[in-house]
């Protein structure tokens, strides 16, 4: 596949480039991002160049689609489909991100997101999106409640990364859902 540019009102959505090394590296300085993703810390340069490389061979294979998200050609965050699996019956996803810390709280993820997630159901064909978060981000989960996703439990030390196991958080979209927020029993 190759990678799809995506637009918004005030957002471009692309692949990220070697140009955009410097500004991941700085972004995954912030601690938050590192305690609630499988982000490697300490992140180093070698890391973003690493993730860049990968990201131009996950869409050539069509496994994961990663795109920088970018605000005036200035990167601010990081959204992605993970681990993107045909079946028949339509195939699934796992919808992460992250933001820089100094872009939070504009809804520029929510916009973002809310682009990719159509584009898997309309253009991918998928009929569900997974989201998994660490228990107790709540930043994440409320972004995933706005996109229309569904809570549905916790998965008792599910997650694996370098800290560890954690217990896990899970929700769902299918492609046939209202995607208006509903409540979720942990938010
Ligand atoms: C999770 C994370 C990506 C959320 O990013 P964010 O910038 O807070 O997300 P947004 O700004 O798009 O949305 C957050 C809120 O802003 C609101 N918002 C929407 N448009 C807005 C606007 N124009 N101006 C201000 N706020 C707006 C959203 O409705 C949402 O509000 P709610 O929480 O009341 O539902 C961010 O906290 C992060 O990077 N965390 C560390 C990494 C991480 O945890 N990743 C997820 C792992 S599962």
């Amino acid at each position: 596949m190759e990678p799809v540019a995506l637009r918004t009102d005030r957002l471009v959505l692309d692949a990220p480039t070697e140009a955009d090394v410097d500004a991941i590296t700085a972004a995954c300085q912030d601690p938050e991002i590192p305690r609630w993703t499988t982000v490697p810390s300490p992140y180093t340069r070698e890391h973003a160049e690493g993730f860049v490389e990968l990201i131009a061979q996950w869409w050539a294979e069509g496994s994961q689609a990663i795109w920088g998200v970018y605000v005036d050609d200035v990167l601010v965050g990081v959204v992605g489909l993970h681990h993107i699996t045909d079946s028949v019956g339509g195939g699934h996803a796992e919808l992460g991100y992250w933001m820089a810390a100094d872009q939070r709280g504009n809804g520029y993820l929510v916009e973002a997101s809310r682009a990719v997630v159509e584009w898997a159901f309309a253009d991918l064909g998928l009929a569900r999106l997974n989201w998994r978060a660490v228990v107790g981000n709540v930043p994440s989960a409320r972004a995933a409640r706005a996109l229309g996703f569904r809570y549905e439990g916790m998965q008792r030390q599910a997650l694996t990364s370098e800290r560890g196991r954690d217990d896990g958080w899970v929700g769902g979209l299918l492609a046939t859902d209202d995607r208006t927020p509903v409540d979720w029993p942990v938010l």
